[in-house]
C-alpha cells in the first residue's frame, strides 16, 4: 500500500528520502517517486518499480533541496507508470497521497469544465489542481484546509510549496499519519517504523488533523483550524534486528524464529515466580462479559477463529469471530457488556481500523492484539495486548499468526480463570503446558527436510486442499492462505465433515490433499473423511501426533508432530504448513517475501 515521506531539514534531504522509502517497501508498491524544492523549482523525480530504480536516476541526475516529500505507490486508479506515480505537481505544488479520494470522478469533471487539464488517471491529481487554484489566492495553509473540506474518502497528505522553501504541510482523514522530530530536522511519514532510523520521538495525527514542519518547530491544527498540542512518544527499541541474516528470505527467517518470539512472548505474559497470566487494564470485568466478539482479516481472522474455539472449549462465554470487511457493513448489534478484540499484525489495516472505529462509536470496549505497538489500531483500542514477535517483513504472516494465537490463547486462559470457568488446577497445569510451546516448535521445524521433498512432488500440481476439525479447520484455511498467496497454487480450506457436501467432487487423481488430524476428539472421524479423499484418488498428505500410530499404504506422506497438550495442536501443526508453502514457491521461483498482487500493510479497503 501507499507510503508517505516528508523530510525539512538544514541539509540535503534526497538521500534521506530515498532510506526511509526503502522502509515502506514492506507495505507493498508498484512505483516510486520524490519531489524537494531548491532555487526556487519544483525538482520532481518518479518511476515504476522499486525504490531502487529511483535511487539510480537520483544518482545520475541528483535532485538538490532542503526539503521534500517521497512516495511508494500501490496503484488503485490508473496503471503503475511514471506518469501515475507520485508526488504529482504543479508549477507551484507538489503532493503525495495514501488513501483514496472517493469523489475524485466528479472534481475532475467540474475542475475540467472550467478548462483545467489532468496528465494522470489518478484521483490525487485532482488534489494538486485544486490547490493550484486556491494557492492563487490564499496562503498555503488556508489553500490546504479549503481543499480538504471539498474532499471526500480517506488520505494522509504530504505537501509542498514552490514559494516556500521551509515548511511542509501533512494532512490526515481516515489513513494514518506520524510526525517524527530531531535536531533542526522534522519528518512526516506513514508510521513511526520509516522514521525509525531518524528518531525515536514521534507523534501521531488524528482524524482531520493538519500539521507544518519546519527544521526547528511543528504546529498541528485539528479539523476546526484551532491550534492544537500533541503528545510525543518515545518509540521502543527493537530487540530482533531487521536484516535477514543468512537466510535465504525474510519469510523463512521469521519462521525459524518463532522457539524466540514465542518464548519472549511468553516471559511478557507469564510471571515466573508465581506461575500466573498477567493481563491488566482489560476494558471490561471479564465476569460481566456477555460475547466476546474476535475482529481481524486473512491470516489474523484464522488466529481470531482458533481463538473461538479456544473461549468456548474453557469458558462458559459466547463467541463470534468475524471478518473485519464485513462486521463493518453489517447491521451489527452492539452491547455495552461485549469485548471485541481486534487482531492485526500491523494495526494498520484499513477494514480492522474501520470496524474498531464503528465499535468506539458505539462506545463499546474494545482490546487490541498487535504487532506493531505504535499503530493506529493500537492507539485507538481501550486496551492493547502485543504479541512482542519483533518486525515481521516477509508479506506472508507467519510469526505474526502464532504470536495472536498465544496472547489470544493466554487470554481465553486467564478470562476462563477469572469467570471460575476452570478449576484452578487444571489452570496451572495448562501455564506449565504453555511454558513448553517454544522447544516443541523447535522440534517441529525439524521436519523441514521431509517437507522439502514433499513440496518438491506437489509443486506441479494445479490445485491443493486443506482439510481439518475443530481448531484445525481454521489452521487448515491458514495453510490453504499461505500456500496460495506464496506459490500462486490453487489451495482450498475446508472443514474436513464438510467434503461430502460438494468440495469432494473435486477430488481426482493425483490432488494434494493435507489432513490435519491430531490426536484430538475428531481423530477417527477426520481420519474417515482421509479415507474418502484416498478413494477417490487424492494424494494425502497427513499431519498428526507421533503418538496416533496410523498406518495406512494409500497415505503419500505423513508427518509425525510431537505429543503435547492437545490445547497446543494449533501451534505446532502451522509449523509444517510454512514450511510446505515456502518450499513449493522455491520450487516455482516465486518471490518469497513480496508476493505479486499483495502488500503488508492493507490501508485501503
Ligand atoms: O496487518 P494485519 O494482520 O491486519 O493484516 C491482515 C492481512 O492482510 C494479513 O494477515 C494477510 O492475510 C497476510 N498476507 C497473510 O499472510
Amino acid at each position: 500500500m501507499c507510503g508517505i515521506i516528508g523530510i525539512v531539514s538544514n541539509k540535503s534531504v534526497s538521500t534521506n528520502i530515498i532510506n526511509s522509502l526503502k522502509k515502506l517497501e514492506y507495505r507493498g508498491y508498484d512505483s516510486a517517486g520524490l519531489a524537494t524544492i531548491s532555487d526556487g523549482k519544483i525538482n520532481e523525480k518518479k518511476c515504476p518499480g522499486r525504490v531502487e530504480k529511483l535511487e539510480k536516476i537520483l544518482f545520475q541526475t541528483p535532485s538538490r533541496g532542503n526539503l521534500g516529500i517521497g512516495h511508494v505507490r500501490w496503484a488503485t486508479h490508473g496503471v503503475p507508470n511514471e506518469v501515475n506515480a507520485h508526488p504529482h505537481s504543479s508549477e507551484i505544488v507538489s503532493v503525495v497521497h495514501n488513501g483514496i479520494i472517493e469523489n475524485s470522478d466528479e472534481l475532475k469533471k467540474e475542475l475540467e469544465k472550467s478548462g483545467k487539464t489532468f496528465k494522470s488517471q489518478t484521483d490525487t491529481e485532482v488534489i494538486t489542481v485544486l490547490l493550484t487554484e486556491k494557492l492563487k489566492k490564499l496562503e498555503p495553509l488556508k489553500a490546504v484546509f479549503e481543499t480538504l473540506e471539498t474532499l471526500k474518502g480517506s488520505f494522509a497528505l504530504g505537501i509542498i510549496f514552490k514559494e516556500f522553501e521551509d515548511f511542509i504541510i501533512g494532512a490526515r482523514r481516515g489513513s494514518p499519519l506520524a510526525v517524527g522530530y530531531s535536531n533542526s530536522e522534522n519528518y512526516l511519514g506513514s508510521d513511526s517504523y520509516a522514521l525509525k532510523s531518524m528518531t525515536n520521538k514521534i507523534s501521531y495525527l488524528d482524524d482531520g488533523d493538519v500539521c507544518v514542519l519546519s527544521k526547528d518547530d511543528v504546529k498541528f491544527y485539528n479539523s476546526n483550524k484551532d491550534k492544537i498540542n500533541k503528545e510525543i512518544f518515545t518509540l521502543s527499541e527493537d530487540k530482533s534486528s531487521v536484516s535477514k541474516g543468512n537466510y535465504k528470505s525474510f519469510m523463512i527467517k521469521e519462521i525459524f524464529e518463532q522457539p524466540n518470539t514465542t518464548k519472549t512472548c511468553l516471559k511478557e505474559y507469564i510471571d515466573k515466580i508465581r506461575e500466573e497470566i498477567n493481563f491488566y487494564n482489560l476494558p471490561v470485568d471479564p465476569k460481566k462479559i456477555n460475547k466476546v466478539v474476535l475482529i481481524g482479516c486473512g491470516t489474523a481472522y484464522h488466529s481470531c477463529l482458533v481463538a473461538k474455539y479456544w473461549l468456548e472449549e474453557l469458558t462458559t462465554l459466547n463467541v463470534e469471530a468475524d471478518i473485519a470487511s464485513e462486521f463493518r457493513y453489517r447491521k451489527v448489534k452492539f452491547d455495552i457488556n461485549n469485548l471485541y478484540i481486534f487482531v492485526s499484525q500491523s494495526g494498520e489495516t484499513a477494514d480492522t481500523y474501520a470496524a474498531l472505529d464503528l465499535c468506539k462509536k458505539e462506545n463499546a470496549k474494545t482490546c487490541s492484539v498487535v504487532n506493531v505497538v505504535e499503530s493506529s489500531i493500537a492507539r485507538h483500542s481501550d486496551c492493547v495486548l502485543p504479541i512482542h514477535a519483533g518486525p515481521e517483513i516477509g508479506v506472508a504472516s507467519t510469526k505474526a499468526f502464532l504470536g495472536q494465537m498465544l496472547v489470544l490463547y493466554l487470554l481465553s486462559l486467564k478470562i476462563s480463570e477469572i469467570r471460575n470457568d476452570i478449576e484452578h488446577k487444571e489452570y496451572k497445569k495448562k501455564i506449565g503446558e504453555l511454558k513448553k510451546i517454544p522447544k516443541l516448535i523447535a522440534e517441529s521445524l525439524k521436519e523441514e527436510e521431509k517437507i522439502q521433498l514433499i513440496a518438491k512432488d506437489i509443486y506441479k500440481s494445479k490445485g491443493s486442499m486443506f482439510l481439518g476439525r475443530g481448531s484445525s479447520f481454521p489452521i487448515a484455511l491458514e495453510g490453504a492462505l499461505k500456500l496460495k498467496e506464496l506459490s500462486y497454487l490453487h489451495a482450498e480450506g475446508y472443514p474436513a465433515g464438510e467434503m461430502k457436501h460438494g468440495p469432494l467432487a473435486l477430488i481426482e487423481d493425483g490432488l494434494p490433499v493435507v489432513v490435519i488430524a491430531p490426536k484430538d476428539k475428531y481423530f477417527e472421524k477426520t481420519l474417515s473423511n482421509m479415507q474418502e479423499v484416498i478413494a477417490r484418488g487424492g494424494k494425502v498428505l497427513l499431519l498428526t501426533n507421533s503418538s496416533s500410530k496410523v498406518i495406512s499404504e494409500n497415505i503419500r506422506f505423513q508427518i509425525n508432530l510431537p505429543d503435547a497438550d492437545l490445547t497446543l495442536t494449533p501451534f505446532l501443526f502451522t509449523i509444517p504448513l510454512q514450511l510446505l508453502s515456502y518450499h513449493v514457491a522455491m520450487f516455482k521461483k516465486c518471490d518469497i517475501d513480496k508476493p505479486r498482487n499483495l502488500a503488508k500493510s492493507v490501508t485501503v479497503e
